[in-house]
């Protein structure tokens, strides 16, 4: 089986952008370390802090989050980072040419119950002489991304990566400590029979979404026709994993069930980095109304509604929307 860097260097990856996914992979491995070992490593449960989104930070949170930025900041590959538990980015080598924002533990509730959680990044080029202090440098629509990608904390640890030539797999082999290459190309299913949503917030969601998932919820017996099965993972690296190993359709739609917080997926390091994935792998990552990696970010932790997966079915989907 075949290592990441040649796999990459193959496809035109340059070695600077090459040096900086390793780097980040570094911190992942010692993130999938801590978080295999469990109770045995003492970090389960929550501190007592809450990040600037006022979410209880579990101790895995914080440990992830410092692991990669110590990484990052200290490689010399990155002129400024952003992540979901910094409230401002912080500068790193002023010149140096990559940006990166980054969940550093997505799906966080799942650590106590020893389920799925992973790694989101997003790798983006810091504008020509730019300063490094100045959040401004992270203003940029997703399809300016390098690179996007996931580390699955699951029974195996696993990669999804893009630099914009197909979305691939990898499986960290960890008697050896390398990720593998174990899915060349991803493709979504166009068509797919499942979809995730979290049914707790429907009175809450917009006549759109209601109807659609009325439709797909009356089954071989409404106007869809056929029937349809619902997971959730209640971790977006595990729904999406999903879509991209075997389709379906995944959304976290704008609700009103906090009028202060339309929506709950963060654009910078949660939506663009999937939307590229899913994209690469053939599939649609939209609002409901607009492409996500067409958005033009305004605030480091800006949130937008998620509609992704297959593409027929996020199609027929976003016909609701009109
Ligand atoms: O990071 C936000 C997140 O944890 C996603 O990973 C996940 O899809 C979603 O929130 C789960 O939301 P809820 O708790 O409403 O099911
Ligand atoms: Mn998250």
């Amino acid at each position: 089986m075949r290592r990441l860097p040649p796999v990459l260097l193959e496809d035109g990856c340059s070695r600077e952008l090459l040096s900086l996914i390793r780097t980040i992979l570094a911190a992942c491995k010692e993130i999938s370390f801590r978080v295999g070992q469990g109770a045995l490593s003492g970090v389960l449960g929550s501190t007592l802090d809450e990040n600037i989104q006022g979410e209880t930070q579990k101790k895995l949170d914080v440990l992830s989050n410092q692991l990669l930025k110590d990484i990052l900041l200290e490689s010399g590959t990155v002129k400024a980072i952003a992540s979901e538990e910094e409230d401002y980015t912080v500068a790193g080598n002023p010149d140096a040419k990559f940006i990166v924002a980054f969940d550093p533990l997505d799906g966080s509730s799942n650590t106590d119950i020893n389920s799925l959680v992973g790694t989101i990044f997003s790798i983006m080029e810091a504008p020509a002489g730019s300063d490094a202090a100045d959040q401004s440098i992270f203003m940029q629509p997703g399809h300016k991304q390098v690179a996007a990608g996931y580390v699955l904390y699951g029974p195996s640890t696993m990669l999804a990566l893009t630099t914009g030539k197909g979305t691939r797999m990898f499986t960290l082999d960890k008697t050896q400590g390398s990720f593998l290459l174990t899915q060349d190309f991803a493709e979504i299913p166009a068509d797919t029979n499942e979809f995730a949503i979290n049914t707790s917030n429907q009175r809450h969601w917009q006549p759109a979404m209601q109807n659609y998932i009325n439709d797909l919820l009356a089954g071989d017996t409404g106007p869809r026709a056929k029937n349809f099965n619902m997971r959730w993972i209640a971790a977006m690296v595990g729904d999406v994993h999903r879509v991209l190993s075997r389709g379906g359709l995944f959304t976290y739609p704008t609700d009103t069930k906090d009028p202060k917080k339309p929506n709950k997926l963060r654009l910078l390091y949660e939506a663009n980095p999937m939307a590229m994935l899913v994209e690469q792998a053939g599939g649609i990552a939209s609002t409901g109304t607009e492409r996500i990696m067409d958005i033009q970010p305004d605030a480091i932790h800006q949130r937008v509604a998620v509609i992704l997966g297959s593409k027929n079915e996020v199609e027929t989907c976003l016909g609701y929307h009109k």
